[in-house]
């Protein structure tokens, strides 16, 4: 029996890798990469939005990106700055709800202050809910969780024994959005690299070795015919899973 669901994910993460080493492969430098990969966000935004997807999140800057030369940190903070600038009214005008996650206070100001002016001009935006992942690490999330509900805690506000997992799920980053369904990692790394590390529980991992500038419409449709094609059990059996789905 065909176990395919036709269901498309709700909500998509995404670690967009390989823009150096596309960069590299052309004798151009690595911000070259970094830059085309920009054409590649446009594009897969695009698509969700076009198919109704609720959630997209990309991994745009680690905690642990800061490691890299201080000239390129530099350039990606200037490439990002930008790209605020120059997407926000088509981001707005496609009713995409724009939201950065991660540690924004580490950034140069200017770019904290766009960040918060696109956030604001889409805050009530319908469509898509567009979440950039910066300075984000899923430890980081994590434990950020745990401190809110510690000091709840400490407060009186709650018993410990009230901690959950839901409860802990909804002090993290992405507590409004549904979990992710689909996991694209470009560039050929099969790692989880300190993303969404709670959030990524039952999600289904799809890795590919195309590089993020060359990741279009095209690499992002095989993506999600590939996810239509999974069986998704959480726990149960397949046999279990194929009865549901005919009740
Ligand atoms: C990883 O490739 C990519 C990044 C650290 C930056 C991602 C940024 C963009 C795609 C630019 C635009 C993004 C937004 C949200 C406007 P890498 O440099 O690690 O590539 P490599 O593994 O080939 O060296």
């Amino acid at each position: 029996m065909n176990s395919a669901s036709s269901k498309l994910p709700q909500h998509v993460a995404i670690i967009m890798d390989g823009n150096g080493r596309w960069a590299k492969k052309r004798l151009l430098p690595r911000y070259a990469g970094h830059q085309a990969g920009t054409d590649s966000v446009r594009q897969v935004v695009q698509a969700c939005s076009e198919q109704g997807i609720q959630a997209l999140t990309l991994f745009a800057f680690s905690s642990e990106n800061w490691r890299r030369p201080e000239r390129e940190v530099g350039m990606l903070m200037e490439l990002f700055l930008n790209a605020l600038q120059r997407e926000a009214n088509r981001l707005h005008k496609n009713n995409v709800q724009l939201l950065v996650i991660g540690e924004r206070t580490a950034f140069p100001t200017k770019l904290q202050d766009k960040i918060q002016h696109v956030e604001a001009l889409t805050a009530h935006n319908t469509g898509l809910k567009l979440r950039i992942a910066a300075n984000y690490g899923g430890r980081w999330d994590i434990v950020q969780a745990c401190q809110t509900l510690a000091e709840q805690v400490q407060c009186g506000q709650l018993e410990v024994d009230a901690i959950t997992q839901e409860r802990l799920s909804q002090q993290l980053n992405l507590a409004e959005v549904p979990e992710p369904d689909l996991f694209i990692r470009t560039g050929g790394e099969q790692r989880i690299s300190n993303f969404l590390l709670w959030q990524l529980a039952y999600t289904e991992l799809y890795f590919t070795d195309v590089l993020w500038p060359d990741f279009g419409r095209d690499a992002f449709q095989q993506a999600l015919t590939d996810f239509t094609s999974r069986q998704r059990r959480f726990g149960r059996t397949g046999e279990q899973v194929e009865q549901q789905k005919t009740c």
